[in-house]
């Protein structure tokens, strides 16, 4: 059945804990998923800058044995003419069997998706709107640190009004027991509502005070301000330095905090807090690797024992 990851409750937790358990084995053992994905073509649609999931996506698809096309930057495609997305997409699935793609618009996945007939779309990033597999990425490493994913508080600090990926982290850890959400952003960036309302009666609260908040948290989930997302230059100025977590305040967080970001990082993170064992953005990074290769699998029906 053609399926597609467009926002992280596409998936039920059953299948992420299949993907989860798929990641682990090809971590243990990659050489055993060498070639799973021979004669297999990856798309790789990148009309908006990307480090990590770009090349993330494609190395995970060059190392299950299969190939990649695409481009990682909007110019250089028809889009370009003026073809519309889905004529595009269209078209890209008659040379590729699987699609990962990027686009600055809200809801281009989904639009792309429902123009397909075979191939799997998966959203690398909509906008300001959802990141599931930056999701998948963050599950993952929390899987591997704390073991759970319930009884668990969360601080999201940040843009909170056009982190995608904290949209699509919250919306995904929802599903799970007794999970707390501490939105900690200044007022201008707050959670949008349409999304805290999807969240169970008394589970979140918001600040814009990081250090009072930090010590309650099991994980602290740094972002970046978005600024391309920003329609006024000044304003951005104004917010983008407005938290920055140091070594300062990482003394009053718990010993087994865990911080996490999506990175890039920009000034939200100083440097000297990265030799704290609690910080684990780059060991995430590696993580959403292993957890690309298990998701192509998994969408390109391929059996695999484990
Ligand atoms: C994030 C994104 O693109 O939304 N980056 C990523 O995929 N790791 C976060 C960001 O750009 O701030």
């Amino acid at each position: 059945m053609l399926r597609h990851l467009i926002q992280p409750l596409d998936f039920t937790t059953t299948e992420f804990e299949e993907l989860f358990r798929l990641a682990d084995d090809i971590l243990l053992d990659p050489i055993k998923y060498g070639d799973i994905c021979n004669g297999k073509i990856l798309a790789s649609l990148f009309f908006e800058p990307s480090t990590r999931t770009r090349l993330s996506f494609e190395s995970a698809m060059y190392r299950l044995g299969g190939e990649v096309v695409g481009f990682a930057d909007a110019k250089v495609s028809s889009t370009a003419k003026g073809e519309s997305l889905q004529d595009t997409l269209r078209t890209v699935e008659n040379y590729a069997d699987i699609a990962t793609m990027r686009h600055p618009k809200e809801g281009a996945a989904l639009l792309s998706a429902k123009a397909m007939n075979r191939m799997p779309i998966i959203n690398a990033g909509d906008g300001g709107h959802q990141h599931p597999t930056q999701t998948l990425t963050d599950l993952m490493t929390i899987r591997h640190y704390k073991k759970r994913f319930d009884n668990l508080t969360i601080g999201l600090c940040g843009d909170l009004k056009f982190g995608r990926t904290i949209h699509s982290l919250v919306r995904a850890m929802n599903r799970y027991e007794n999970v707390k959400f501490i939105f900690i952003s200044p007022d201008e960036l707050k959670m949008p509502k349409q999304f805290k309302d999807e969240l169970k009666e008394g589970s979140y609260e918001e600040t814009s005070n990081l250090e009072d908040a930090i010590d309650k948290l099991d994980i602290l989930y740094m972002s970046r301000v978005q600024k391309e997302r920003f329609v006024s230059e000044e304003e951005y100025i104004r917010l983008k330095d407005f938290f920055i977590l140091d070594n300062e305040k990482m003394k009053k967080a718990k010993e087994d905090m865990i911080v996490l970001h999506p990175l890039p990082r920009v000034n939200e993170i100083a440097t000297e807090v990265d030799s704290d064992s609690r910080a684990v953005y780059f060991e995430q990074a590696r993580f959403g690797m292993y957890i690309r290769m298990a998701l192509i699998i998994f969408l390109l029906e391929i059996e695999v024992e484990l």
